[in-house]
């Protein structure tokens, strides 16, 4: 194992990166990313396999030699801990978490044991480990735009924003990010947060709007848009989110925050009927027959009117843009979920917590 710092950059050769909760949406693209494309480190994803991680998410990498994955709770101390002493790691990027707002203001508490007690449980691990030597050492902590409470009309959120969460879900977060810059002003651990606005791709939960919508059309079920579909979300690639996060795992300034976007807002309602649309097409339906089944239904509680990232700083200074309009990533997004109608039905079933059994079980 060995790393050199050259300026800002880490050169990390033959390190051992802990990714946690990298069998959910992003966290599986995350993983797959760096097992492709840094055949020198060894991989390990440890996650909780709750709903939301699925591994069949990662049966294309499962195999290769540079990739581990450790069923594990980062809410369970002693885990964490049994966990940084099989491996040593040399870098850590932390997605794991409670992710979904309305799961959040149904059942709060889960988001505080995983989001806050998880988080702070792998910072003293990481601090147990590197305290002595925590050069080359990075703990980068993956955290969402939704800190930042909700705009009015005009504004982007950017990195000095005052921290305004709403929901349990963005008040967890908060809390977490701000126990992680604790750890780098009390402790020296060596940080980096990155703020990111709504992800889309491939693999997203069906708990989420464009995943959801897309399904329902699919069964010509009901589109349920909250109020009264005004509400303004700023969507990104999730495989643009990625390559962001392995820029700033690389070249991020240590103790900086970055905010990631895509500047791409959508009214939710306008971003439904473009969905409506596509849809229509490529199932060959009549033009209109989707829209039909938007269902406006009671608002969240809460609900943050708009979110919109400035992420000028990532650009300006690391050089980071999204690769994808969404009109192309949209259509991506779509085919992906149309030719993996099975990993879709699996997950509505329930049947692909058994996948987990079938190909960890046997070995
Ligand atoms: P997700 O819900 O799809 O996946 C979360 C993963 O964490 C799952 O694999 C789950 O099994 C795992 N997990 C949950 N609790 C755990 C625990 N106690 N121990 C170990 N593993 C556990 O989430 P996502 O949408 O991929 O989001 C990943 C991260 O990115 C989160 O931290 C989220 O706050 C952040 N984020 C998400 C978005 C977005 O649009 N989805 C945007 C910005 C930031
Ligand atoms: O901004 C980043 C955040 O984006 C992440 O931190 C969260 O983990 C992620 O879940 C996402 O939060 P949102 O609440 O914005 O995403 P969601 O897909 O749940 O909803 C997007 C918008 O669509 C929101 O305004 C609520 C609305 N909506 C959602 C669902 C599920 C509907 O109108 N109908 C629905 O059925």
């Amino acid at each position: 194992m060995g790393m050199a710092e050259t300026g800002n950059k880490i050169e990390f050769m033959k390190r051992t990166i802990l990714i946690t909760g990298g069998a959910g949406f992003i966290g599986s693209h995350v993983v797959r990313r760096f097992v492709n494309k840094y055949p020198d480190y060894l991989i390990i994803n440890a996650d909780k396999l709750t709903y939301a991680g699925n591994l069949e998410n990662l049966t294309d990498i499962e195999n290769k030699t540079n990739y581990r994955f450790e069923k594990m709770d980062i809410v369970n101390k002693q885990q964490v801990l049994d966990l940084f002493k099989k491996y040593h790691f040399d870098g850590v990027i932390h997605l794991a978490a409670e992710s979904h707002v309305d799961r959040s203001i149904t059942g709060p508490d889960e988001f505080v044991f995983t989001n806050i007690v998880g988080t702070v449980n792998l910072l003293n691990a990481a601090l147990g480990i590197w305290k002595d030597q925590p050069e080359g050492k990075r703990f980068y902590h993956i955290s969402t735009d939704e800190v930042y409470g909700s705009l009015g009309a005009e504004g982007l959120f950017t990195e000095t924003t005052p921290y305004d969460p709403k929901s349990p879900y963005s008040a967890s977060k908060a809390s977490s990010d701000h126990l992680v810059r604790a750890y780098k002003n009390t402790f020296k651990l060596p940080v980096v947060i990155s703020n990111c606005s709504n992800n889309y791709g491939p693999n997203q939960f069906p708990e989420k709007l464009i995943p959801l919508v897309i399904n329902n059309i699919r069964n010509n079920k009901p589109i349920p848009v909250y109020g009264k579909g005004e509400n303004i979300r700023d969507w990104l690639f999730v495989e643009d989110h990625a390559s962001a996060i392995d820029i700033i795992f690389h070249s991020g300034k240590t103790g900086e925050t970055y905010n990631i976007g895509g500047e791409n807002e959508w009214k939710n309602i306008d971003l439904i009927k473009l969905l409506c649309n596509i849809m229509d097409k490529k199932l060959g339906r009549q033009s209109g027959s989707s829209e039909k089944l938007i269902t406006y239904v009671k608002d969240r509680a809460g609900h943050d009117m708009r979110y919109a990232i400035d992420s000028s700083k990532l650009t300006r200074e690391l050089g980071w843009s999204p690769s994808l309009d969404f009109e192309h990533g949209l259509e991506k997004t779509v085919d992906w979920y149309l030719t993996n109608q099975k990993w879709m039905e699996r997950i509505i079933s329930g049947d692909y917590e058994k996948y987990y059994d079938q190909q960890y079980n046997k070995r």
